[in-house]
């Protein structure tokens, strides 16, 4: 039992005397079983190194380079990147923790964006929203039926941040249907897509006055005979 005893006593000493107290601190490197990578071959950022001509260890970007994200333009000068997750721009929603959406879209609404509004509805959104965005895109033709018409008076009410969080995570915030496209379309691509839908919203409803004068339909043009009856 004695030599039991000074065994263990002998043991908890040579694991004290290794591995020390718990919380010790020590100036000393650890004992090392394993090197768990601790000393790498590696360049710190903005240390001088003589492999490269300009003698430093981070290179500048080739000419070129793609940016992975691009700032958004808050318009003033004013931007924000698309990882301030919480800026009302990137998010949506007001305020970070909320979930009410932002009323209308807070980047500057330009033709410029318009275009590229109408560009990515067209690559990402006709196929089953069609072009005009009444839900007659070419699925319908293979099955794929319920597709929302976006003049249905319940998506025209819908405000331009809950748009924006349709086109990001999907309908009913990724429960619903429709799936989100944050993948394939960045933060300032998805607000032109507000836009343009808006557009598309908009050739439905503006009122004739609201058109400029050479662009009224002066009488309705009679019927054309040829093509009544014929299915479309
Ligand atoms: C794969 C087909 C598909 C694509 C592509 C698609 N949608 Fe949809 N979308 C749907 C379906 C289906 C619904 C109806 C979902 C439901 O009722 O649950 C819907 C619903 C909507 C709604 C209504 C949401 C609501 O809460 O009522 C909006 C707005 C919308 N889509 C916009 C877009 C925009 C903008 C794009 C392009 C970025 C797009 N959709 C791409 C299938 C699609």
């Amino acid at each position: 039992m004695r030599y039991v005893l000074i065994g263990i006593a002998m043991m908890v000493f040579l694991v004290v005397s290794l591995a020390g107290f718990r919380g010790d601190i020590s100036r000393k490197p650890p004992l090392e079983v394993f090197p768990d990578m601790d000393r790498q071959p590696k360049l710190r950022p903005m240390e001088p190194n003589s492999f490269f001509k300009n003698g430093m260890s981070s290179q500048p970007l080739v000419e070129g380079t793609i940016a992975r994200s691009e700032a958004i333009d808050l318009g003033a000068g004013k931007k924000v990147y698309p990882f301030e997750k919480d800026h009302v721009a990137v998010s949506g929603f007001v305020k970070k923790g909320e979930t009410n959406t932002v009323a209308s879209i807070p980047i500057p609404v330009t033709s410029q964006l318009m275009v590229r509004g109408r560009t990515k509805y067209n690559i990402s959104c006709l196929p089953c929203h069609g072009g005009q965005g009444d839900g007659n895109g070419v699925v319908k033709h293979f099955g794929f039926g319920a597709i929302k018409d976006l003049h249905d008076p319940n998506v025209v009410k819908l405000n331009d941040g809950q748009l924006y969080r349709v086109i990001t995570v999907g309908n009913l915030e990724g429960k619903g249907e429709m799936k989100g496209y944050a993948n394939t379309l960045d933060v300032t691509d998805r607000w032109a897509v507000v836009a343009y839908v808006r557009a598309l919203q908009l050739s439905r409803l503006g009122k004739e006055e609201e058109v400029p004068e050479q662009f009224h339909v002066k009488a309705k043009p009679a019927p054309n005979k040829s093509e009544e009856g014929e299915k479309h």
